[in-house]
């Protein structure tokens, strides 16, 4: 439901003439129009738009005297914090996450096929209590698979036809599903291509300028190439760039570790190697260029916006994934052709398949022997779902959002994503236990469960782009979680105003390996912090809205079973016997994403440290000044280039401890209030608290810089995005490295200026 507060609403949100391409500008405009004749109209409209589009806009508290934001401040509302922080430990249940997984793998949900989960998604939200849960769709453009083909030919014969099928298996049901969904790749092109072949290794940017170094043809052939170390779209972009003329991407089980069928292990199901036949879909759109519709950069998918064209966005040459019993005889007719992949840089000794008789020689294969590659798709446009819970807060800016995506590219997706959707599921109970006891949270919670991530964050970027003007006003953080569990071992990235709550969540969190009696998850993890790539629904967050963001989950430890990502064999069936037996990682995820939902909610004082932002400026700014050293860029001027950023970001920490150190004071003060009840004591400390949470809210907003990276807009943020070239790993100063890898004095100048003008950005908003 929209605002029914008396300030004109769009005074109250911050208006960013860029971005708001859509409903905010339809408004905007109107009130123009409307702001001499009637502004009475012009409101009533404003709001009455905002009810038709939403019931996500949460106005902000009118200033009042002795104002504190519900009567039990600074003390949680209705149940104290240990008795919320129980109920989150104790509610979630292992036979109800058992049971939420296997409804979601129970059928396909490929982005846009399945409206009924997110119907039941939403109905059992509104069950667990969050009365306001809601549908909301996108029209995005997306493609689904029509038909393929993948054959050897030799003379034009055939020699061998791929199957492109994952074996059916009797043990596990949902691989033999009528439905399933065929092997292919999110926004391939059509084509039909017949050429020979090269092995490309991983199809990484190097790997290619190894290729061009050693002189190998690349040009009207097809690619043959690796999954893994980069994402999959940026190897057919590069394979479009040296004039291929379509990608055949295999599995090798070298990347699997040591679980493999060569060291002994049986497959898939009598064991815990890779099923042999096992493919990955996914999608090739070129995410490090743009998430979400390709169409629509920018801005939502509304029904009848402007379409933008696709060019530079997604492939323009087909693409097949396909299985390493498959790719097989593919690389074996190599075996003798062109150079060897183990007289190239180290990077090339990774094949897994020598045991098979592959020599992964490179080719390219002679003009006898040729692949012929078929890719039919349909491109749509069709409605997405995400489903979207909300638990109105005392505080409505001040705002925390947890997502989840729901889409798969099968029928099952125990791990990927619904591990995730059902721990999801009980965070979400849990939090309709403690309202049912009476409690109301100190700030507001958004829950999403997103669709079309799989194809490149659809759901999740349109729903940004959508309520940006808001969500840049209000969001203190957004928690993801996309792969819940899929192993043992805990894993997290974040930005660095996040590490100090995800070290304080997993130390309250039981983990479920009690070798150690009495262990936590953060006892059992190692304490790494990943800097935030891309790769799931956090990019448009983090990267587009400047909002501080978390992405965790447990991932497979190396002595832990394979997991079969985006292939049939990511089902129920290999969750319950050997990704998550018992579901107690499952628990366990939800019970961390609990905690920390919690934290951030109810904590006084938002639970941010600045300082740890301010220390990995200074580490990242370091490893950037080793990669200047090799750059082609004359050498003195290295030392003195860095000098004024290197000041700023000195003095950004500075300032910032002196921040947290006033942050701490104030919250010791806040504390000493408890059990007290002194309403005029906390309605003088409430603006103290109230000002330094906007700060901390708004600091990662600081390091926007609207203009974006040069050669990818969409990306606003100076300090992360995703590599270029690698599209999940993260890159720290973008705009800076690119310039260096470039050899560009004069763009090193500009970014250094601009994330300079960020970084004092942030000190003034952090001095008030
Ligand atoms: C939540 O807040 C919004 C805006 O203040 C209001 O319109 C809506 O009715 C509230 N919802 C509930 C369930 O109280
Ligand atoms: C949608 O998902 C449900 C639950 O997984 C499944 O039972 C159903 O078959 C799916 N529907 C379609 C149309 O695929
Ligand atoms: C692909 O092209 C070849 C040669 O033009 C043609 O013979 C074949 O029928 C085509 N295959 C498909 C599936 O269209
Ligand atoms: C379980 O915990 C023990 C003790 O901390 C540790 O040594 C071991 O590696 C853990 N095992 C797994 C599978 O996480
Ligand atoms: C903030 O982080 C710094 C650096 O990690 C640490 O020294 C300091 O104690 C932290 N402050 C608080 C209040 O946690
Ligand atoms: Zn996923």
């Amino acid at each position: 439901m929209p605002s029914s507060e008396q300030t004109p609403l769009i005074q109250r949100v911050p208006v960013n003439e860029i971005r708001q391409r859509y409903s905010h500008s339809t408004i905007r405009r109107f009130c123009t129009v409307a702001l001499s004749s009637t502004l009475i109209v012009c409101i009533i409209t404003a709001l009455a738009l905002y009810a038709v589009g939403s019931s996500l806009v949460i106005g902000d508290d009118p200033p009042k005297k002795e104002y504190i934001p519900h009567k039990s401040w600074p003390e949680s509302e209705g149940i104290s914090y240990n008795k919320l922080k129980n109920i989150l430990l104790d509610t979630p249940d292992a036979k109800q996450v058992r049971e939420w997984s296997k409804y979601y793998t129970a059928g396909p949900h490929l982005a846009g096929k399945n409206l009924s989960q997110a119907e039941w998604t939403r109905d059992r939200w509104q069950e667990f209590g969050i009365k306001q849960s809601e549908v909301v769709s996108y029209d995005v453009f997306i493609n689904y698979p029509i038909d393929h083909r993948l054959a050897l030919l030799k003379d034009g014969k055939v020699k061998f036809e791929a199957t492109l099928e994952e074996d059916v298996l009797e043990d596990d049901p949902t691989t033999g599903m009528e439905e399933r969904v065929p092997v292919f790749h999110g926004y391939s092109a059509n084509g039909n291509v017949t050429a020979q072949y090269v092995y490309c290794n991983y199809g990484t940017y190097e790997d290619f300028e190894d290729l061009k170094k050693a002189k190998v043809e690349l040009k009207d052939k097809i690619a043959v190439v690796k999954y893994g170390r980069i994402f999959r779209g940026l190897k057919i972009k590069r394979a479009e760039d040296f004039g291929m003329v379509g990608v055949v991407i295999y599995t090798d089980p070298y990347d699997d570790g040591p679980m493999t069928e060569e060291n002994g292990y049986e497959p898939y199901p009598a064991g815990p190697a890779r099923q042999p036949s096992s493919v990955q879909r996914g999608s090739v759109s070129y995410l490090s260029i743009a998430p979400g519709d390709p169409t629509t950069i920018g801005y939502p998918s509304k029904p009848g916006v402007p379409r933008q064209s696709t060019d530079g966005k997604i492939p323009r040459i087909p693409s097949l994934p396909l299985s390493y019993a498959e790719a097989i005889p593919i690389l074996k007719a190599l075996n003798g052709h062109g150079p060897k992949a183990s007289s190239f840089s180290s990077s090339w000794q990774t094949g897994g398949l020598g045991y098979k008789g592959v020599k992964y020689n490179i080719g390219p294969s002679p003009p006898s022997l040729t692949l012929n590659l078929v890719n039919e798709q349909e491109y749509v446009t069709t409605p997405i779902w995400n489903t979207i819970g909300i638990i109105n807060g005392s505080i409505s800016d001040e705002v925390i959002v947890i997502g989840n995506h729901r889409d798969a590219w099968i029928a099952g997706g125990a791990g990927d994503p619904n591990s995730g959707s059902a721990a999801l599921n009980e965070v979400i109970r849990s939090f309709g236990v403690a309202l049912e006891k009476g409690w109301k949270p100190l700030r507001t919670i958004v829950f999403a469960s997103w669709d079309g991530e799989e194809y490149g964050l659809i759901g999740s970027t349109e729903w940004v782009e959508e309520f940006l003007p808001w969500l840049s006003h209000a969001t203190v953080a957004y928690i993801n979680m996309d792969v819940g569990a899929k192993g043992k071992v805990f894993r997290t990235s974040a930005a660095p105003l996040l590490n100090k709550a995800i070290y304080e969540a997993t130390s309250a969190v039981p983990s479920p390996n009690q070798t150690i009696k009495g262990q936590t998850v953060r006892d059992t993890w190692n304490g790494h912090i990943s800097t935030m790539g891309s790769g799931s629904d956090f990019t448009a967050f983090q990267d587009f809205a400047g909002i501080a963001s978390i992405d965790i989950g447990f991932d497979s430890a190396e002595n832990d079973p394979v997991y079969h990502y985006h292939s049939n064999y990511d089902s129920f069936y290999w969750m319950d016997n050997y990704g998550d037996p018992g579901f107690e990682y499952h628990l366990a995820v939800a019970k961390i994403i609990a905690l920390l939902t919690a934290q951030l909610c109810e904590t006084p004082i938002v639970n941010f440290n600045a300082t740890d932002y301010a220390i990995g400026l200074a580490n990242y700014l370091d490893s950037v000044k080793t990669l200047a050293s090799k750059s082609s860029l004359d050498a003195d001027s290295q030392t003195s280039i860095f000098a004024s950023l290197e000041t700023s970001i000195a003095s950004f920490k500075e300032t910032s401890s002196a921040f947290d150190a006033k942050a701490q004071t104030l919250a010791s003060s806040l504390a000493s209030l408890h059990g007290k009840h002194d309403r005029r004591a906390a309605a003088e400390l409430y603006p103290q608290a109230r000002s330094i949470n906007t700060a901390y809210k708004l600091l990662e907003r600081q390091f926007l810089y609207d203009e974006g990276l040069d050669s990818r807009s969409w990306f606003k943020h100076v300090v992360f995005a995703p590599g270029l070239w690698t599209g999940y790993a993260g890159a720290t100063f973008p705009g800076l490295v690119e310039a260096f890898e470039a050899g560009d004095k004069e763009m090193v100048m500009k970014w250094l200026d601009i994330i300079e003008m960020r970084v004092d950005g942030a000190i003034s908003l952090l001095e008030g």
